[in-house]
């Protein structure tokens, strides 16, 4: 994923401006309306999000109303509408990681950290998604995955609070036990 740093001023839209110009030209309203997720996937690949004024430019171009936009965007789940932490965990909570264990941290995440299915830590350094699918690495079980590469094996809950805060103290994530790429 390409990150597109930002500041204060917001993100620079000119990469999604070209993209859009180059390869979303609807023919007429129908098609326009065809064409707004995928041009919300462009802009999460640029960003790591969907920022408000993207998705404000989006609807410009198209020639849709934001609310439609918006309407889409939060209507599947994999479109993130707030900026992600400096990390990204996925924590698998499928059938063999749910037998391990996975439940607990679960538990955990939102007894402890508010976190329900999806959230951002406050200081913005973990961005947790809790999966409830298969990460396919049901041996590591309970697994997770950072940072979309490196996957952590056998997780307890001791474990997943220890990786919590080494990530929010930028420690490598070796502080889990069973990490392996
Ligand atoms: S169920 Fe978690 S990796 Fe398969």
């Amino acid at each position: 994923m390409e990150l597109i740093e930002h500041g204060w001023t917001g993100p620079d839209l000119e990469p999604l401006r070209r993209i859009l110009e180059e390869r979303y030209r609807p023919r007429d309203y129908r098609e326009a309306q065809e064409l707004i997720v995928g041009a919300c996937q462009e802009a999460q690949r640029l960003y790591g999000w969907v920022p408000p004024s993207a998705a404000q430019l989006i609807a410009d171009h198209l020639g849709v109303t934001a609310n439609r936009v918006y309407g889409l965007l939060t209507f599947y789940a994999d479109f993130q509408t707030e900026p992600p932490g400096r990390h990204f965990l996925w924590l698998c909570h499928g059938a063999a990681c749910h037998v391990a264990g996975a439940g607990k941290i679960v538990e955990y995440l939102q007894r402890e950290r508010g976190i329900v299915g999806r959230g951002t830590l406050p200081d913005r350094s973990v961005t947790i998604h809790v999966f409830n699918g298969c990460l396919g690495v049901c041996d590591l079980a309970p697994a997770a995955q950072l940072d979309h590469h490196e996957y952590l094996a056998h997780l307890t809950q001791e474990r997943f609070e220890h990786l919590l805060h080494d990530l929010q103290n930028d420690g490598a994530a070796g502080g889990a036990d069973g990490a392996v790429d």
